[in-house]
């Protein structure tokens, strides 16, 4: 969403709140024991809770599909699952630039960090499919790069994009690439 789309929402949502609270004084003058405006009111009250929720659906969050039952891995990708809400964060609060571009330079450099150990682990333990798997995380590397190139010029576009991208690639990695390899690392530790 761009930030003159968030603008739009928050603006439609303040004048569907003003329109309830000037409808609710309105139908008050029916009389207190009329229902329409208690049924008002209790649209008025859920307004917030509604939106919470619905901001809650836009961050990650860490569930039992996502363990490979390999500490050092789950951790690694609780630490993405944070930086990528993080993001989130940044970009809703539309906080300054430089924080979001810090944010996404950190996530690569983490990305890269853990998708070494990952593969150190998958070459130590002889894992089968180490070439393809190592294909897939230099994929990964080169979308999110382009993208925080991109968001230097276009910058509401390109971040909601890669957030998009971002949250997608590593929820289905995690709880599905990852997960082919973990039976294979018997070793589950690095020197
Ligand atoms: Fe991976």
């Amino acid at each position: 969403m761009s930030t003159f789309t968030k603008g739009i929402s928050m603006f439609l949502l303040s004048i569907l709140i003003m329109a309830l609270l000037i409808m609710v004084a309105l139908g008050f003058m029916l009389g207190f024991s009329h229902p329409l405006p208690w049924v008002l009111v209790f649209f008025v009250l859920i307004i917030p809770f509604v939106h919470d929720k619905v901001v809650a659906k836009r961050y990650l969050h860490w569930d039992n599909s996502m363990n490979t039952g390999i500490e050092l891995i789950d951790n690694d990708h609780k630490k993405l699952l944070g930086l990528i809400n993080q993001l989130q964060t940044a970009t809703r609060y539309q906080i300054d630039d430089e924080m979001i571009e810090n944010t996404l330079n950190e996530l690569i450099e983490y990305t890269k960090y853990h998708f070494d150990r990952e593969e150190q682990l998958m070459r130590i333990n002889h894992y089968p499919g180490y070439e393809a798997h190592k294909e897939l995380h230099k994929q990964m590397i080169k979308k999110v790069s382009q993208s925080v190139e991109g968001y230097k010029t276009d910058k509401a576009h390109t971040i909601d994009e890669t957030l998009a991208f971002l949250k997608s690639w590593l929820v289905n990695h995690i709880k599905g690439r990852d997960q082919d390899y973990a039976p294979y690392l018997k070793i589950k530790k690095l020197d």
